[in-house]
Order: structure tokens, then sequence, then C-alpha cells
């Protein structure tokens, strides 16, 4: 028996234009949990991580790499689960609890089925698998009915169906909606099939690579790269969700997020001085605009060299933070990358960098130097661990300063003056890395990687400098994994009503690949948006994780108040609109730490029988499980629109009605109604799913303030009605200690009115809320009694709004709450 990790320490090595397909299956052996088969001279391991988890790897000359991976987590990786092997004359291979391995012996082809026979996922008939040299394909089969997503914040529709795609990072610059390739390679898509399985796909491989979903030959699914290992895992599950979790298990959630990143963040390139950002912070406050965070970009820097300040506009920049923090903002700043080239000028960033050998070289051993933003630079290399450590080592003035948050930026690695916009490929990065072979790596290897690794090295660099604050980084580049150390954005997006739209698509693939903290500049980063077309994406960015207004450099300004109050005072409602839901959103955070599933949701995450409806869901999302949001298609049109709605009770959020559906006539869509909204910028559609309880919070200014007042919890009637609490002191990794408090609820419709259960809580933590209001909707009746755990409650109708209120103390152990006629 070999170990399924087991290997030369080399990589492939077939000569340059040499082609090998895989063909005739020759001999096969067992691995532990797994099977390795020899086809001619390539060999193929399959092996099992979990019963619904399979790793693929193969070799054209037998020969297999030994490194670790860097989007895989060790534990998952190196874990096996126990199989057994079957053979039969066509084929052999094996089974776990879930899944059934097939290996077709001649031709060669890898079929992997459930146990009831049902295709997961198939080699393609002929040549499945070819080497070209350094480069590979893999086609497999793609039935028809089956849909696609994933890839990260690749542009275009929201099913990557019939489209292709390069994964290469790029600075994209004013992308539009077929511009490819963008900022980040995340290598993981899923197919869901017609009848609603589904299957995930994780190619772990940071080379140049490319996914086509049919695009060049009708019914096929190929990818491949332009060097390194073809090793892929395959996720099987019952559901989409299923996929979402396993993608979380092998490359991990991200981290808990500081609640201050989940509230409204003002940003701009740039706030040109001290004055004009307490100028804003001075307008946020008067104007009673709850906001946490104030952008630093580029220009508070001297002359753009990274971790200096300009003295002459910035003078004490440690002042500036703590009197922001007095008005309960934090100030994030943006530290690119690269480092300007000073040789001998006291520039410590540089020569500390030379000092350890840190920067990248050039094929002949000298320094590489390219252009950016400070002119000549260098570039650290983040995949020596010693370099990592390093370069977090640099944020301690700026952490004792008081800035609360990091922005990595350019991190593709843009360069600027080369048609390439990035490095030449055969640039010179060192791994120096627990798990991996110490090796020189070309640029070719490592750009997808660059820009997770220079997150990661801020982020532990931060963890080192204030180990009990949870780090709040945010990049534009980055690879499968990234998520544990970076929230992220869609890059310079443009203000025009068709990035609104596109910007719904991006965020959530990206939530589907890993990134459940993203968002797209409010407003477009490039040009200025219109005062309507601002506000609708005040709007929209209100339910979608990460809420930034962010603009270029010569555009009109965009905060909240510049269109004057009518527009201002729409904006303003979202925005208190999502802090009210900060306890729904910071549970869903918690959710997705644990589970990795996203906070924003493509509408079949949940429903995913819409996949075979006509209509058109790829616009609309979902927070969480429970809120669908619908914006406007055609933002500029003012003639009526349908929302098509997944079959369930829906209520409007805005006014707590349940809203009438109607059915579809049309036989594919069964189960979708439809309802026909009004164009208003003032309303954006939003409902909620009948079964929920939404909690909510009073009205505060910043998540740095408690609110006061009862914690509220509106409750929706319908199916499957539970909710899940969640709090703790929002910053510290107490959390991780206990202290915490989740706490699960559940409503049960009654004859006569409703049951709402309180499970025990978790965790020790002592919410701010010492009452809750509970607010049942959807009630018709004349009078209503309550009783908690036995004691009457006084309860409050309001017939137009067709609820009944009651405030009950906190509960913090098991209690059910009885509103009855
Ligand atoms: C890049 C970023 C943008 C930033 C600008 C200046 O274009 O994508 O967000 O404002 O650089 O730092």
């Amino acid at each position: 028996m070999v170990a399924a990790t087991q290997g030369v320490d080399a990589a492939p090595k077939i000569a340059l234009r040499e082609v090998v397909w895989l063909d005739k299956a020759t001999a096969f052996r067992p691995l532990t949990g797994g099977l390795q088969v020899q086809v001619g001279k390539a060999v193929v391991r399959i092996s099992a991580l979990r019963d619904d988890i399979l790793r693929v790897q193969i070799s054209p000359d037998g020969r297999f790499s030994r490194d670790a991976s860097w989007a895989v987590l060790p534990q998952a990786q190196h874990h096996t689960v126990s199989v057994r092997a079957f053979s039969d004359r066509g084929a052999v291979g094996f089974r776990t609890a879930s899944l059934k391995v097939r290996v077709q012996r001649s031709p060669f082809r890898l079929v992997v089925e459930d146990l009831t026979g049902h295709v997961i996922s198939a080699d393609a008939a002929g040549r499945p698998v070819e080497f070209h040299g350094a480069s590979f394909e893999a086609h497999k089969t793609m039935p028809e009915g089956t849909h696609y997503f994933g890839l990260g914040d690749k542009t275009g529709p929201l099913d990557r169906r019939g489209e292709s795609f390069t994964l290469w990072n790029t600075d994209a610059y004013g992308f539009q909606e077929s511009t490819d390739p963008v900022y980040k390679s995340i290598p993981f898509f899923i197919g869901v099939t017609a009848d609603g399985r589904s299957y995930g796909l994780l190619l772990d491989n940071t080379w140049r690579s490319w996914f086509d979903f049919g695009k060049a030959a009708r019914d096929s699914l190929a990818f491949g790269a332009e060097g390194g290992a073809l090793d892929y895992y395959l996720m099987a599950g019952a559901a989409p969700k299923d996929v979402v979790r396993d993608y979380a298990y092998l490359t991990g959630p991200s981290p808990l997020p500081p609640l201050w990143s989940l509230g409204y963040q003002q940003s701009r390139y740039s706030y040109m001085s001290d004055a004009e950002v307490r100028g804003i912070a001075d307008r946020l406050r008067a104007d009673k605009i709850p906001a946490d965070v104030i952008y630093l970009d580029i220009d508070y820097q001297n002359r753009d060299r990274v971790f200096t300040v300009n003295k002459q506009t910035f003078p004490d920049i440690a002042k500036l933070a703590t009197d922001l923090r007095k008005e309960d903002l934090r100030l994030v700043a943006i530290t690119d990358l690269h480092i300007a080239h000073l040789p001998n000028q006291g520039y410590a960033p540089y020569d500390s960098g030379v000092a350890g050998d840190n920067f990248v070289k050039n094929a002949d051993g000298s320094t590489y130097v390219a252009p950016v933003w400070p002119g000549p630079s260098v570039f650290p290399d983040f995949t020596r661990a010693k370099t990592r450590v390093w370069w977090g080592g640099l944020y301690k003035d700026f952490v004792e300063d008081g800035i609360s948050g990091f922005w990595n930026d350019m991190n593709e690695p843009a360069i600027f003056e080369t048609p390439t916009k990035t490095m030449p490929l055969d640039v010179v990065h060192r791994i120096d890395e627990s798990g991996f072979s110490r090796r020189n790596a070309s640029h070719a290897e490592i750009h997808n990687l660059y820009g997770m690794e220079n997150t990661r090295a801020t982020y532990e660099g931060l963890l080192q400098l204030a180990p009990d604050e949870r780090p709040f980084v945010l990049t534009r580049a980055s690879y499968a994994g990234g998520q544990r150390y970076a929230l992220t954005w869609t890059g310079d997006n443009t203000a025009s009503w068709n990035h609104l739209r596109l910007s719904v698509p991006m965020l959530l693939n990206l939530g589907l690949s890993g990134f459940a903290y993203s968002g797209a500049d409010v407003g477009g980063f490039g040009g200025s948006p219109n005062a309507d077309l601002l506000t609708r994406w005040m709007e929209v960015a209100a339910f979608t994780p990460f809420y930034r207004n962010h603009s270029v450099k010569g555009s009109l300004q965009r905060e909240p108040w510049v269109d004057g109050p009518a527009q201002e005072a729409i904006r303003w409602h979202y925005i208190e609109e999502r802090y009210r839901l900060l306890p729904y959103i910071y549970a869903l955070a918690d959710e997705n730490a644990r589970t990795g599933l996203p906070l924003m949701r493509p509408i079949f995450l949940e429903f995913p029988d819409v996949l075979n409806a006509r209509a058109d869901f790829g616009y609309e999302f979902l927070l969480g499980d429970h809120l669908l949001i619908a914006m406007p298609p055609y933002g500029e049109s003012l003639v009526p629109f349908d929302v098509p709605l997944p079959k369930a009770r829906w209520y409007d959020y805005w006014t707590g009605l349940e809203v009438t559906t109607a059915a579809s006539n049309d036989a594919r869509s069964s189960g979708i109604a439809t309802i026909q909204e009004n164009p208003a910028l003032a309303v954006l559609p939003v409902f909620v799913r009948g079964g929920t309880i939404l909690a909510r919070q009073p009205l505060v200014q910043s998540t740095a303030q408690t609110p006061d007042g009862p914690l509220q919890l509106d409750v929706f009637p319908g199916r499957d009605c539970t909710a899940t609490l969640y709090w703790d002191d929002g910053h510290s990794l107490e959390y991780k200690r206990g202290a915490f408090l989740r706490q699960t609820l559940h409503c049960d419709t009654l004859q006569d009115g409703l049951a709402l259960t309180f499970d025990a809580r978790e965790g020790s933590y002592a919410p701010w809320w010492k009452s809750i209001e509970v607010v049942l909707h959807g009630w018709d009746a004349n009078s209503a009694r309550a009783a908690i755990a036995g004691t009457a409650m006084t309860t409050r109708l309001n017939a137009k709004a067709r609820t009944v209120s009651v405030v009950v103390p906190d509960q913090a152990g098991r209690a059910e709450l009885l509103i009855e006629q």
C-alpha cells in the first residue's frame, strides 16, 4: 500500500512538445483510501479525502510533486477514508459511503457516480486528458441542463455555461461585461444538474489556467493550465449548498470579521488631507448618516511610498485616528505591495527589505525593479515565510497609530508601462515554506498566487501585532483559499447602470467561490454616476456583504449628500436599514465562519428548482436565506417589471404585508410566481420569505455604539421557520474562547396563533439587549393574548400593518412564547 501523498520530489518532466494522452489503463494498485492507475507512461491517483470528496492527480510520467497546497488546508488534504475496491471486466474502482469511482480500462475514463448510479462527473469519451509539453487539458462530459457557477469575480452572467475563461490575475481597469481575465483566479466551479444534484471541482494549480463550459465544443467541459500539476478535487453534494460547504472544508472559511467591517464605509481616491477627512467625518455625523469607516487612498502617503505619511497634508495621523474614534469612525489605509526603489535614501521598508533579501529577482539574479505608483519599485517575495514575517512587521507603526485596517491593492501584481501589465514570466520567486520543497519558482507559477500571499503576510502580521484583534485586510487580487486572509472588492468598475447590474452576478459567484465578504465600489469607480444611479446603488449595496462607496480621482464627489436633500434622504434611509439589520447580518457572518455559506446568495442556492424555470433570476439575490432583493433589471426604465419569486410565501419587507403573487402559466416554470413592481427610486423591492424570524436592532450611528432598546424579532409565519441569533464583542478573538451568544429560535403556526420557541443559549456572552420585541406579521384577529413561560404579557395590535407585538424579557434559556387569539 502506498500513501496517496507519496511521490518523488519533482514536477513532471516531459519534453517540450511531447504529447501524452491517456489511452489504456495497464495496471492498478490500491492506495490508502484510493487507487493508483498506470495508463501507459502516465499515472493517475484517485483518493477519497472524505466519502464525498475525491482528489485526482495525474502525472504524464509517474512523477508527482510532494509540495503541499496553497489553497487546500493540510488537514483536509491529508485526510483519507477507507474505501471498498471492486473490479469487473470493463473497469476497476472503489466505493466510499456515498460515491462509486469507476476507472474504465480501455479507453481510460474516470466516471464518478453516486450510489444510485447517477453520474456526478465523467471524463469525455475520447482522449479525456492530454499533456502537451508542460501544459495539460482535461475534458469532461457536459450534460444538457447542467448549470455552472463559481470562478470568483469573472464577469458575464451568473451561469457560466457557454462561456470560457482564463485565470490570470489582471489589473483590469475599466473592465466591462465580457472582459476576461480580471483580478482574481479561483479555479473552482459548481455544477448543478437538471435534477438538482451538484458537484464542485477545484483545479489546484496556480499557473495560467482556463475553463471552457461548452464554448469551444458544445457538450464538452474542459479545463487546463500552462504548467504545474494536474491535481483536482471533486466534491459531490446532494444540493449546491453541500458543495459550498465542501469547498469551505477544503480551503477554509473566512474568519469572523470585525463587526465594524459590516457597517457603511466611505472611501475616495483620495481624501487629500487631514482636514478633508475630518470634514467627511463631521458631515456624516451632522447628517446622522450611520458609518463606520473612512478610507485613506494612496495620496495620504509621501510620494506614494508605502508605510510613509505625507506630513504636509496629514501632520498627525495618530491624532486623526484618535479623533475619528471619538466620532465612532475608524480609518483604513491603503498599503500597496510595491516598495519604492530608493537605495541609500534612508527609506526603511526598502532598506530592511534589502537587508533581509526580501525582493523578487530577475532571472540573472539582480533585483527586479519596475514602475508602479511610486515610480521604480521592488516587490516582496511573499512565498518566502521570512518575507511575510518582515512585511507583517512593517505595519507596526500604523497599528500603534490606531489605524484599524489595511487595503492591499495592485497585487495582481500590477506593473505600469508594460503591455502585459505585470511582471515578466521569468522573474524568480523563492518558495520557502513548510510543506513545500525549497526551490525557486518562476513568476508564471506564482503570479496567480501573489496577491493571496500578500494578504496572508498582512493578515498574519496584524495578528502578531495585535494578537486579540480580528485583522481587517481588503484585497483586489487573490487565489483559491484567499478568503482566509482578506475581504475583497470587484476592482475598478464603472459608474453605469450596466455595472450596477453586473455587480450582482460578480458578487454572487465570489460568494460561491469562498469570498463571502465582497463588494463592488458603490456608484462605480470610474466616471461619475448620475444622482439616481448613485441612489439605487446605495440601496442595492446596503444588502451586499461589503458596503463601500469609492470613486476615482477626478470624478464628481460621491458622498451620500452630494445630490441634494431629496436624494440624500433616500440613501440615508437605506444606510439606516443596513444598521438595523446588523443582528441578522452578523448571524450570517457566524454561519459563514462555521460553514462557508455566503451571506449574499443566488436564489438557486436556497431554491435549486429555479434553475429549471424559464424566468431569469440572475439579477436577484438573497441576503442569507430569508431576504430576497430584486432591483429593477433595467435601472433607467420607468416601465413596470415582473419579479419572479420562487415557491414560498413572501412578505413585502417595507410594509410587512404578505404579497399576492400571480402563478406562472408556463409549464416549465411551475412553482414560480411573479409579482409586478412599478419602479420607484425610493423603493428597492425586498421580500421576506414566509418562515422568517428576522432579528433587527434599534438604530445606531456606528457599530461602536450600543443599541438602546429591545432586540426586535419580526416573525413572518411560514414553513421551516427557524433562525439563529449570534452576538459577541465584535472585535476580539474572545469568541473563540466561549465569549459569544448563539441561540436558535423556531416558530410554529398554531390553530389560533403562533408559538415562538427559544432554545437554550450557547456561549457566555451577555448581549446588549435586555428585552425583545416580537412583532408577529399577518395578524388579522382583532384581539391577541400572549404569555411566556406561563406569564401573561401585554400585546399591541396594529390593524393596518396586520401585526401584533409583545415585549418580553431577554430569554437565555429555553422558553416558549405563545401568541393566541
Ligand atoms: C486602483 C484601485 C482603486 C484605487 C486606486 C488608487 O485603481 O483599484 O480602488 O483607488 O488604485 O489607489
